[in-house]
């Protein structure tokens, strides 16, 4: 397998975190992958908070349903769409920053229980612009076994819909 699939192999949700620092090299090319993921027409009509201050992180693990061990992670990234935009773009832009960081052996977890208004006034992010997800970036501290996926079968369909396509590896 290569390093590529490994990484989509080995990505799951982390949800308790060491509180080691991440060195900026390895944030910066985890952002950097984001900032290269594709958008529609080349729009790029998102941005991110990197939040990374203490207080700052409780206080946005607080507006995201009091997830409070998101706070103990080194980072939360939060990707925020452009007025008037959708959230497919933002959310390929997550997933790339999310597998770059898989890929450097940092945890994340996807976060999609928020309250929109609260993470919005905590950081500072205009009422006109979307919220997609954030997650957690930090140091591991769980090692968790992977979670079901359905069957290829009941996913996958060929030609028509209801024909299953099935596989094992
Ligand atoms: C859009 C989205 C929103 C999610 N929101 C949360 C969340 O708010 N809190 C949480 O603990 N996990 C959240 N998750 C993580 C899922 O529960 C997790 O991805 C799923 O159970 C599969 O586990 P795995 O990521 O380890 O493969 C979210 C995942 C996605 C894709």
């Amino acid at each position: 397998m290569n390093a590529t699939l490994e990484t989509i192999w080995k990505r799951k949700s982390i949800r308790k975190y060491k509180p080691d620092p991440i060195p900026e090299e390895h944030l910066h090319l985890i952002l950097e992958a984001a900032r290269r993921a594709p958008t529609g027409s080349n729009r790029q009509n998102w941005c991110m908070v990197v939040v990374s201050e203490a207080g700052m992180r409780q206080k946005t693990a607080e507006a995201c349903d009091s997830q409070m061990w998101m706070a103990d992670a080194a980072i939360i990234l939060c990707l925020v769409t452009l007025p008037g935009e959708g959230k497919v773009n933002g959310t390929i832009v997550l997933d790339h920053a999310i597998l770059a960081a898989t890929s450097l052996g940092y945890g994340t977890c996807w976060i999609g229980a928020y309250d929109e208004a609260k993470v919005k006034e905590v950081l500072g992010i205009p009422a006109d612009h979307g919220i997609i997800c954030l997650t957690p970036l930090g140091v591991p501290a769980e090692q968790p076994a992977a979670r079901p996926r359905k069957t290829p079968a009941q996913l996958f369909m060929l030609d028509q819909f209801g024909s299953p396509l099935d596989y094992s590896l």
